[in-house]
């Protein structure tokens, strides 16, 4: 660990900085929906959600989750498809399978208990050190620390850290700061202060440090270079890619694939047959072609249905839709692990992309004249 104190800092500066902070988080903390109780079960989930996304973003999706799968017994117990829909629209679908997989562990190796053991935990598919610190200091108040994008942002600010938190040296620093701060007690309180502090007050741009319980100890502050600490992300390149996705119909149904549980992602969640369209490819040819090669099914486009337009990672997608008539052929494929005809109203009760969401949603609910070629 590579951390330690500015210059002038004592054990009272930092006991002074632990009640202003603790103090303020009593006085201004969001009423959120797992800050209800100590249940470690909603805990657990309510971080795994939060791990790559907001707030606001994770209250609904923790609120249908919990409802389902009140305890991680409920849980262990559902089925894949069912986890998977109720994520549907978070993201990082892996964070659901692994948190899955991690309440049958529990149930089948500790009676379905969440126990105050970090030696247990850590031995959990997903559970990293943020969870691990995150789950047992607000569930038993264990002294362990947290480092996520907020506390990040807030630490490098508060000891005025020059390099990159996010890497390298600069991450072990974060972590031995995050640690350095810990009070005694109130640890779980103390971690969701800082998170909640850098999404209140210490925000990346326009921190409002007039208003912050640390600006008197803050190095960033009374530098004034606050907006300069964290340094930076630099933009990742974005490239453009044309993608053809077939609705193939017969008799009243529409084919919707399985993904397999090793793709690179959404694995396990369902799509019609999509692909990267050639470069000069018209999009009836690819469709055709992409239905060949992914299904081995034969078809006739009929009409452009959508164009949806998604980012995944650094590639900006355009996925061009179209309708396509099943004229021959057999269901079998290399890469999807299943295929099933389903009438369009089922199309809701299938774990989904988001961009695919879009499409199903047009798919159930047509409300536009396809335009014909
Ligand atoms: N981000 C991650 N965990 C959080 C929590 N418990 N409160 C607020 N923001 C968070
Ligand atoms: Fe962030 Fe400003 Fe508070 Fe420092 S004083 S922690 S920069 S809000």
């Amino acid at each position: 660990m590579n951390f330690s104190l500015p210059e002038g800092w004592t054990g009272r500066t930092l006991a002074g900085l632990r009640t202003r902070l603790l103090n303020w988080f009593d006085r201004e903390r969001r009423d959120l929906p797992w800050r209800a109780d100590r249940d470690p079960y909603r805990i657990w989930v309510s971080e795994v959600m939060l791990q790559q996304t907001t707030v606001a973003a994770v209250v609904p999706y923790f609120t249908r989750f919990v409802t389902a799968f009140p305890t991680v017994a409920a849980l262990a117990a559902a089925d894949e498809q069912q986890v998977l829909r109720l994520w549907e629209g978070l993201g990082y679908y892996r964070r659901a399978r692994h948190l899955h997989a991690a309440a049958k562990t529990l149930v089948a190796d500790h009676a379905g208990a969440l126990p105050d053991d970090a030696g247990v935990w850590a031995g959990l598919p997903g559970v990293g050190r943020y969870i691990l610190g995150a789950v047992l200091s607000q569930a038993f108040d264990r002294k362990l620390p947290i480092v996520e994008a907020n506390s990040l942002r807030v630490l490098a600010r508060l000891f005025g850290y020059q390099g990159d938190p996010r890497e390298g040296v600069g991450k072990e620093w974060v972590w031995g700061a995050a640690a350095a701060v810990l009070p005694a007690t109130r640890v779980g309180d103390f971690n969701q202060a800082l998170m909640e502090l850098g999404a209140l007050v210490c925000a990346p741009s326009s921190p409002k440090c007039t208003e912050c319980p640390l600006a008197a100890n803050c190095v960033a502050n009374r530098a004034g270079v606050q907006e300069q600490i964290p340094p930076k992300k630099k933009p990742k390149a974005i490239t453009e890619v044309g993608e053809v996705g077939v609705v193939i119909r017969a008799e009243g149904n529409v084919l919707l694939c399985r993904r397999p549980g090793n793709a690179a992602r959404w694995q396990n969640m369902w799509e019609v047959p999509h692909a990267a369209r050639g470069g000069g490819e018209d999009v009836s040819a690819a469709a055709v072609r992409v239905a060949k090669e992914l299904t081995g099914l034969d078809v006739a486009v009929d009409a452009e249905l959508a164009t949806i337009r998604h980012g995944v990672t650094r590639y900006a997608i355009t996925l061009v839709c179209v309708d396509a008539t099943l004229v021959g052929g057999e269901f079998a494929s290399t890469f999807y692990a299943e295929g099933r005809w389903v009438a369009p109203p089922a199309l809701g009760d299938f774990p989904v992309s988001s961009p695919q969401r879009k499409l199903m949603t047009d798919l159930i609910n047509p409300t536009r004249q396809p335009r014909l070629f």
